[in-house]
């Protein structure tokens, strides 16, 4: 599967099922569990998700990969910061550059559409080649504990923020 065969295009209603069905094989392969699948339905059904944002790789008509993203506030007010989670590729698309090119296009429509901050949580060997940075040390907190995969990254020029990072609603039950 060539990397250049690959289109990436905000997710549609049509999409949903495959969806579902990529996020809870790739979390399952990789962490044993599907929650990650019920929460981006919990998302999607509280209008929590940022549309243009929330994107699709698909390939020859298949969906293959997944990106999806809600907005976060910084000590309790909004801050133009974006919580990226959950980013899930199909396990036989994987180590294609698929993660690559959902993260990339995501986060250059984000600083054109004026975003100032990402946060994540993943895994620490990764998220740096995107320009993520651990956050705690900058002191920037999130509920999810201060380890390497909890990661920053500042968007269009803005300066790295400071604070308490709070994801939306969905990722509270
Ligand atoms: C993480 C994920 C989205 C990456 O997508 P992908 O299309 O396989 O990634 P790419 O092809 O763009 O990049 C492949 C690179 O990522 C690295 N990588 C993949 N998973 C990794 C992991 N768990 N930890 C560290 N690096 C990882 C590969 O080693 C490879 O490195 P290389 O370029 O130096 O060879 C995909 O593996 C996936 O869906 N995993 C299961 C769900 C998940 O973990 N989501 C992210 C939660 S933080």
């Amino acid at each position: 599967m060539p990397v250049s065969s690959i289109t990436v295009r905000a997710e549609r209603s049509g999409d949903f099922e495959a969806i579902d069905q990529i996020v809870s094989a790739a979390f399952l392969a990789e962490f044993g569990t599907t929650t990650e699948a019920a929460l981006v339905r919990r998302l999607r059904g509280r209008h929590e998700l940022i549309p243009e944002l929330t994107l699709v790789a698909e390939n020859d008509g298949l969906i293959v990969g997944h990106i999806a993203f809600s907005e976060v506030t910084l000590d309790g007010r909004a801050a133009s910061g974006l919580g990226l989670a959950p980013v899930a590729v199909a396990p036989n698309a994987q180590n294609a550059g698929v993660g690559s090119l959902l993260i990339n296009a995501a986060l250059e429509l984000a600083a054109h559409d004026g975003w100032r901050f990402a946060v994540l949580l993943g895994h620490p060997a990764y998220y740096p080649r995107f320009g993520f940075i651990p956050a705690a040390p900058i002191g920037l907190t999130g509920d999810y504990g201060d380890h390497d995969g909890w990661m920053v990254k500042t968007l269009g020029g803005a300066t790295l923020p400071t604070g308490h990072v709070r994801y939306c609603s969905a990722f509270f039950d």
